[in-house]
């Protein structure tokens, strides 16, 4: 399995030959400034909340890929709005069988508003189970007790989890929610982007690290295998 960091919260993932890319937010990040946004892949776009720092380029690469986006109701029909035709929409507790594998909607709890101010529903992170492995992409969302019903009935191999602290969890709470969903091998997300979420990336990996966990932070525009 690749996986390439476009910065923030956006990876691609390429699961069993299939280009899942998450939580677009490419162009606007000066720190994504090498990336170009026209040869980002996609199959399957995945989006866990209606946050601009999540979907801003959305639009655009689902309508050069022909991508399907796969997002909750009201981000569904926001996306049908501004002309993105291949869409599947979502709620939390929902699962669904794709080509590649099995696409889980979970609790997240933060916040959802469009870029124009429309509700975004609720968020949302996403359980990917298939052959190669199981992982969960939280999104944006604060420690909660749910995480532990992702850990209880599957192998999670690894997750993205936000470690930006301020509008999600930090690096303390990410450390608790290893041991909620039963996984020690963490890729960092949501954290440096802009002056709320700057951390300490030394002491976050050594914090993992004293706990017995392992936190890769990536960089932009690095692919890893897993
Ligand atoms: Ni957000
Ligand atoms: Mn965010």
């Amino acid at each position: 399995m690749n996986i390439t960091y476009y910065g923030h919260s956006c990876f691609g993932v390429e699961v069993n030959n299939k280009h899942l890319l998450f939580d677009p937010f490419i162009s606007p990040n000066e720190l994504a400034k090498n990336i170009n946004v026209n040869n980002v892949k996609a199959d399957y776009i995945l989006i866990s909340h209606g946050h601009e720092d999540h979907i801003a380029d959305a639009v655009a690469i689902a309508k050069r890929t022909n991508a399907k986006v796969i997002c909750n109701w009201e981000i569904y029909v926001w996306l049908n709005k501004q002309g993105v035709e291949n869409i599947h929409p979502m709620n939390i507790g929902g699962k669904i069988k794709l080509d590649f594998g099995n696409v889980k909607c979970v609790n997240a709890v933060h916040s959802s508003s469009l870029p124009d101010g429309s509700n975004g529903g609720n968020p949302m992170g996403f359980v990917i189970e298939s052959k190669e492995a199981n992982f969960y992409y939280a999104g944006d969302t604060a420690l909660t007790y749910d995480m532990k019903l992702i850990g209880d009935y599957r192998k999670i191999n690894f997750a993205f989890l936000p470690i930006g602290d301020n509008f999600t969890m930090g690096v303390d709470n990410a450390i608790i929610a290893c041991d909620f969903i039963n996984c020690k091998d963490i890729i960092g997300m949501h954290y440096d982007t802009f002056g709320f979420i700057k951390i300490n990336q030394e002491e976050a990996l050594q914090k993992f690290n004293h706990s017995g966990k392992k936190l890769t932070l990536l960089k932009i525009g690095e692919t890893i295998q897993k």
